[in-house]
């Protein structure tokens, strides 16, 4: 099993507690479980960019359960969540379901293999899936994808962790890449590794926020408008 699909199990926790927020997780912020930063970086985007055309399409990218999709329907977008959870994808049909949004869709996906794609988007939003993909491998592979699937003038607005994120210290170490390794007691995916003799996956990759705007641009991606938000997380929009 590949590292990012460790979230599928955060999912079926929730579930299983009656909650559904990313949030809420153990060792969430609970407090914010429904991403202050992400409804701050889409009033960014609402403000400084006019999207032409009647029929307005946005990617929820690592949708979660659901809440930039919410954000979104109630604008009136039509929206596709994409996650590699099950669970997660499960919760934010629930959810969609019981708040009437016919125009919100999801579906099960990974951004890194995403074969084929046959729709293009007006907005897609990082609603924190990047930081969740640590290999350079993996992040030019998912970065190719968002180009090929951003229809021209189209908006990537990403909302990621940068340096300057609380430090995880107990259980975690960063390694000079600036991935993020969580101890995790067994060899669990296949990405974990021995240090010490003891077992970690990486979990997050946590750039200085120069480092992630040159990546961008080096995916091709020009940063209109960038700023550091709460809690070490980064917002950019880029075309
Ligand atoms: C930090 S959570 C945020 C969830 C949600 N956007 C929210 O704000 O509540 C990151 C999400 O990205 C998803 N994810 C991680 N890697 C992915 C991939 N390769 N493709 C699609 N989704 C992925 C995870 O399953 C998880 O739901």
């Amino acid at each position: 099993m590949k590292y990012y699909e460790g979230h599928e199990s955060v999912y079926q926790k929730l579930e299983r507690a009656g909650k559904f927020a990313w949030g809420d997780r153990v060792g969430g912020d609970g407090a914010d479980s429904e991403g202050r930063n992400l409804r701050l970086l889409l009033d960014h985007v609402f403000e400084q960019v006019t999207f032409a055309g009647p029929s307005r399409y946005a990617l929820d990218l690592g949708c979660g359960s659901g809440p930039v999709s919410a954000i979104l329907a109630k604008r009136g977008w039509r929206t596709l969540g994409l996650d590699v959870s099950e669970t997660a994808v499960k919760l934010a049909q629930r959810r969609a379901a019981e708040q009437g949004f016919t125009d919100a869709e999801f579906a099960v996906g990974d951004i890194i293999n995403y074969p084929n794609p046959t729709s293009q988007f007006d907005l897609i939003v990082d609603a924190c899936c990047l930081h969740c993909l640590v290999f350079d491998a993996d992040r030019s592979k998912a970065l190719a994808n968002i180009r090929q699937l951003l229809k021209p003038g189209g908006v990537f607005a990403v909302c990621t962790k940068t340096t300057g994120a609380k430090d995880k210290a107990e259980n975690f170490f960063t390694d000079e890449t600036g991935i993020l390794w969580m101890y995790t007691g067994t060899n669990l995916f296949e990405d974990s590794k021995q240090v010490n003799g003891k077992w970690y996956m990486p979990q997050r990759r946590i750039l200085s926020p120069e480092t992630l705007r040159r990546e961008l641009t080096a995916a091709g991606f020009t940063v209109t408008w960038n700023a550091s938000m709460e809690h070490g997380n980064f917002s950019a929009i880029c075309q």
